[in-house]
């Protein structure tokens, strides 16, 4: 991919420029409790995003897209926001830089990735890293990691339309090669876990049902915006640390979606304590299960599921796999699977079969290592 993007930049602007990375992520446990102050628990992957970048003492930025063949010109100006998506983020994140009060000028990029784009594996907050952990060094701005992340997350709400939370910017730029992170939303207070399912006999693939999962647009904000209703009942300014006695201490006072809607999240967090606690003692079967709670907590009370991911998860069950579930916000994408190596082949080989015959096309495999974040080359 380096060789690539290298060429394309030479031929486009005849130099060479300095390279830089960041990853997707997978989360273990710990789905859409970010935005709602509580735990999540992800890790950067071995696949991610790499850009080259020269300075070009202009006010221009002028991109190119690899994967996309496209090339787009912006200015640095709120007016001059380009109508692409994918150049939406990269003028998101010169943006919030901006707003910040760093001073940063145009540049030449070339960049490529090879996350897949809508599996739920977090490529959009690949980009953003790459593009603050990079214009952050080029231009000595000295602004620290978190505010890195916050810097793609407020590109995410002010320039493509999702309000999501913090979990896979952080991710994506504090990622650590082999341990998960335990990140708590509301005080920001993190810690890094050493994983290695391998050591213990399993593994952890995930599986693409390739209905394309699309966070903009309504149905994410919608779940969001439940969970502050509810918070809000309950005079709270997150769900975080409410109890399932106390959401139904206000039942009659919301309504019975956003009910659902917090039931969820409540047993989201404890879930979450439990599977950090399990993974202490080696205890994958308690992992698992608490994976195949998530998987239907999310499907029947946040409604974020689809028909290929249940199918997923219902496959994975019956071939004895550890645990599986929907990964990331939802509505597409992957089930996240912990499966014990001997089953390993034998899980895959049927369900990529059975997939098949239901839905006319197989899932797609993907097996990932637990990587670094954001870096230069
Ligand atoms: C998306 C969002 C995250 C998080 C997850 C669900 O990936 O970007 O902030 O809310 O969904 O856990």
């Amino acid at each position: 991919m380096k060789s690539r993007i290298a060429e394309k930049f030479k031929t486009l602007f005849g130099t060479e420029g300095d390279f830089f990375a960041s990853a997707g992520r997978i989360n273990l446990i710990g789905e859409h409790t970010d935005y709602n102050g509580g735990f999540v628990f992800p890790g950067a992957i071995d696949k991610g995003m790499i850009a080259e970048i020269k300075l070009n003492g202009t006010d221009k930025v002028c991109a190119f897209a690899l994967d996309l063949d496209e090339y787009v010109e912006f200015g640095l100006n709120e007016e001059d926001a380009p109508s692409q998506s994918w150049a939406r983020y990269i003028f998101g994140v010169c943006r919030e830089i901006i707003k910040r009060g760093g001073k940063i000028s145009g540049f030449n990029t070339v960049f490529a990735g090879d996350v897949p784009l809508g599996a739920g594996m977090s490529s959009s907050a690949a980009l953003e890293s790459t593009f603050a952990f990079a214009l952050n060094s080029l231009f000595d701005l000295g602004i620290d990691k978190f505010e890195l992340a916050k810097i793609g997350q407020s590109t995410e709400h002010n320039y493509c339309g999702v309000k999501c939370g913090i979990m896979d910017q952080f991710a994506s730029v504090f990622g650590k090669a082999g341990n998960l992170m335990r990140l708590d939303c509301r005080s920001m207070e993190f810690e890094y876990f050493p994983f290695d399912p391998a050591s213990h006999g399993y593994r952890l693939v995930l599986l693409n049902s390739c209905v394309k999962h699309e966070l903009v647009g309504s149905p994410y904000n919608d779940r969001r915006a439940s969970c502050e209703r509810v918070a809000k009942a309950l005079g709270q300014e997150f769900l975080r640390g409410a109890t399932m006695e106390q959401l139904d201490s206000v039942k009659d006072r919301i309504s019975e979606e956003d009910y659902k809607r917090a039931r969820y999240v409540i047993g989201e967090e404890q879930r979450v304590l439990d599977v950090c606690d399990a993974l202490n003692k080696g205890d994958y079967d308690t992992v698992g299960k608490r994976m195949y709670e998530t998987h239907w907590g999310m499907s029947k009370d946040y409604e974020v599921s689809c028909e290929e991911l249940d199918f997923l998860a219902e496959t994975a069950e019956k071939y004895g796999v550890t645990g599986s579930r929907i990964m990331g916000g939802g509505f597409g994408g992957c089930t996240i699977n912990l499966v014990k190596s001997e089953l390993y082949d034998s899980f895959i080989e049927n369900a990529k079969k059975e997939f098949a015959d239901k839905f006319g096309h197989e899932p797609k495999v993907i097996d990932v290592v637990i990587s670094d974040g954001a870096r230069m080359l």
